[in-house]
């Protein structure tokens, strides 16, 4: 077999980039040139080249970006996809691209890689695991005409230019009190833009799109919204987004325990329900960047893979050092489990039970108090 090279898109590729990735992921061949990118050093793009022929058999795309976790920014990228040639797959290609995609990533400064999978099986064997769900609910814009009116309305307008360093502030303000958002990269694709506005200061923001329906004229779909209080984001969701009497529906991620979901007279069924994945590039690097919870103080020697670390945790903040300190308590998982836990969706006494993690039962309970936190969310796909 004929081993591709593994190198960095050059400029002039990104058609033929975009080309293999629409092949994968999309009902329609590209029709149009691929976007050009606003800030190429942001972006890390790889492929797979046919020495042979010079083609391009495989490519992986990702942002360069932030992830917050424990109201701290952790280097990051979101992978937007590894697509292999139809041709050429089920040979390797894919895992020693992802497997470069990721040591490029790290010679980036990232320690963490944030993904939407389409098959799981795949990213689990580089490491990475299940960090939570995107809920997409259909929800009927009646549901949202209703919410409480705030005492003082705020005044809308289209955003513009002159917003995105407000814009900046709120979504960066909501990153840290949250977990799993991404660095906001002020792309909304097609979307229209607002902002809230009271005494003069941009109060919210919100990302509208459509897609048809069968319900109204057609459904809105709310890419981001954010403000700084939640009077103003119930009044955004009930003056902007319920745009009634034109749509009759409204498709929009409410996670669990949001201040929407507290507010909706009823949850139906999700009408998408993707998971998204997490990898843990550098270890060491992922542990000691975020924060944990104030005044828990824990020692643990932590055998993942093919390294034992000892992480000692106080004051919200983690020391990570090489082997394992004497009296540390031992702790052994998989990597793409520790990537569970370290978002929060494998809960390590659950973990323990089904003998995904070994360590005494105080151990599992402790690591338990260090990594609770609000469900982790996506705020967008990418
Ligand atoms: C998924 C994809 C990237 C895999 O590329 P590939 O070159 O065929 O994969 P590889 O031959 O390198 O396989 C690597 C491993 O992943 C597994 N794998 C590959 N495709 C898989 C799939 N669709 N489902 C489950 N496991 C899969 C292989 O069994 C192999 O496992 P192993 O390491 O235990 O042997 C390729 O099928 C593709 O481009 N699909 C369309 C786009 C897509 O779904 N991308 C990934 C999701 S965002």
């Amino acid at each position: 077999m004929v081993v591709p090279v593994l190198r960095a898109a050059r400029p002039g590729e990104e058609d033929a980039v975009a080309a293999l990735s629409a092949a994968a992921f999309s009902a329609d061949p590209p029709r149009r040139p691929a976007p050009r990118d606003p800030d190429p050093d942001q972006v890390l793009r790889r492929v797979a080249e046919d020495p042979e022929d010079g083609r391009l058999l495989a490519s992986a795309t990702a942002r360069v970006c932030g992830q917050w976790w424990g109201g701290r920014r952790v280097p990051a990228i979101a992978l937007s996809g590894v697509s292999v040639d139809l041709t050429a797959r089920g040979r390797g290609i894919g895992r020693a691209l992802l497997a470069d995609t990721f040591d490029a990533a790290r010679a980036a400064g990232a320690h963490l890689v944030a993904l939407v999978p389409s098959t799981h099986a795949f990213y689990r064997g580089a490491g990475c695991g299940i960090a939570g769900r995107r809920p997409v609910y259909a929800i009927a814009t009646h549901e949202l005409s209703a919410l409480p009116r705030p005492a003082v309305a705020p005044t809308y307008r289209e955003a513009t230019a002159q917003d995105a360093p407000a814009v900046a502030a709120l979504v960066a303000a909501r990153a840290a009190r949250t977990n799993g958002a991404l660095d906001h990269d002020g792309s909304t694709g097609s979307a229209v833009q607002y902002v809230a506005r009271r005494e003069g200061r941009v109060v919210g923001w919100c990302a509208l799109g459509r897609r048809p329906s069968a319900r109204g004229n057609y459904a809105v779909t709310v890419l981001d919204l954010v403000a700084a209080d939640a009077a103003t984001e119930l009044a955004l969701w009930r003056d902007l987004v319920a745009d009634a009497p034109s749509a009759r529906e409204v498709h929009a991620l409410v996670p669990a325990g949001s201040l929407l979901e507290h507010h909706l007279p009823r949850q139906t069924e999700p009408v998408e329900d993707a998971t998204w994945m997490l990898g843990l590039l550098d270890v060491a690097g992922a542990l000691t960047a975020r924060g944990y919870p104030a005044g828990v103080s824990a020692r643990f020697a932590l055998e993942t893979g093919p390294r034992v670390l000892t992480l000692e945790v106080a004051d919200g903040r983690a020391r990570v050092t090489a082997g394992a300190a004497p009296g540390a308590a031992p702790v052994s998982l998989d990597p793409a489990d520790l990537a569970s836990v370290y978002a929060g969706h494998l809960d390590p006494v659950t973990a323990r039970h089904a003998g995904l993690l070994d360590a005494d039962p105080v151990a599992a309970a402790s690591l338990r108090t260090l990594f609770a936190g609000p469900p982790a969310v996506l705020d967008r796909p990418f």
